[in-house]
C-alpha cells in the first residue's frame, strides 16, 4: 500500500514513520511514497529528502481557493494511487471535497485524549489546565476539527515535576511509538470503522 505523509514543519513523527518502514514495521506491502508539504522551508522536507522519498511541496497561492489548492494535491495523490493518507503534523485544514475522496483512509494524530484540548495548543492547553492525565490521539479524518472516529488513544502522566518541555517530549515519544503501529493495523486490514466506532481486530 502507498502512503502519503502531510506534514508542516519539524516531521518527527514523519521520522518515526520512516524508521518503522525501514524495520519493515508499517506491514507488508507499505511504502512511504510521497511527503506533501505546504511549507517550503519545512524540516520535515530534509528528513524526506535523506530517506529519498519524493516531496511534494504546495505553497498555498494567495488568490486560491482551498478547494482549489486541494484539488492540486488530490490530483498527485490519484496519480500516484495512494492508499492512506497520514496527517503528521499538516496545519492546513482540509476541504470537504478532500475528506470525501479519502475518507476512511486518512488519518491524523494528535496530542491530547480527544475530545479534551482540540486545536494546535493542545499540549499547552492540558499543562495549564493542569491536567493529571493526558495523552495521544490517532483517529479518522472527518469535516469537523480533531472529531473523527477515534482508532487509538494512549495516556500520558503529568507529574508534578513535569514542565512544558518534559511533557511535551513525553507526548511526542508516545506519539512515535502509536502512529507506525495506527499505520501497520492500516496496511494489514485490521482497522473496522462501523458509525463512529473503530474495531481492531486481533
Ligand atoms: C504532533 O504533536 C502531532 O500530534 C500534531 O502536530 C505535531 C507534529 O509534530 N498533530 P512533528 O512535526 O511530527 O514533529
Amino acid at each position: 500500500m502507498k502512503i502519503a505523509v502531510f506534514v508542516s514543519g519539524n516531521g518527527s513523527n514523519l521520522q518515526a514513520l520512516i524508521e518503522a518502514s525501514g524495520r519493515g514495521e508499517l506491514g507488508d506491502g507499505a511504502v512511504i511514497s510521497m511527503v506533501v508539504c505546504d511549507k517550503p522551508g519545512a524540516f520535515a522536507l530534509e528528513r524526506a529528502g535523506k530517506a529519498g522519498i519524493r516531496t511534494f511541496v504546495a505553497e498555498p497561492a494567495g488568490e486560491e481557493t482551498r478547494e482549489e489548492y486541494d484539488r492540486k494535491i488530490l490530483a498527485v495523490l490519484r496519480e500516484e494511487k495512494i492508499g492512506l493518507v497520514v496527517l503528521a503534523g499538516f496545519m492546513r485544514i482540509l476541504s470537504e471535497g478532500f475528506v470525501k475522496e479519502y475518507g476512511g483512509r486518512m488519518i491524523n494524530i494528535h496530542p491530547s485524549l480527544l475530545p479534551a484540548f482540540r486545536g494546535t495548543g493542545g499540549i499547552k492547553e492540558a499543562f495549564d489546565y493542569g491536567v493529571k492525565v493526558t495523552g495521544v490521539t490517532v483517529h479518522f479524518v472527518e469535516n469537523e476539527l480533531d472529531a473523527g472516529p477515534v482508532i487509538m488513544q494512549e495516556p500520558v502522566r503529568v507529574e508534578e515535576t513535569d514542565t512544558m518541555e518534559s511533557l511535551e517530549e513525553k507526548i511526542h515519544r508516545q506519539e512515535h511509538r502509536m502512529y507506525p503501529e495506527a499505520v501497520r493495523l492500516f496496511v494489514e486490514g485490521r482497522i473496522r470503522l462501523e458509525g463512529r466506532k473503530v474495531e481492531i481486530i486481533k
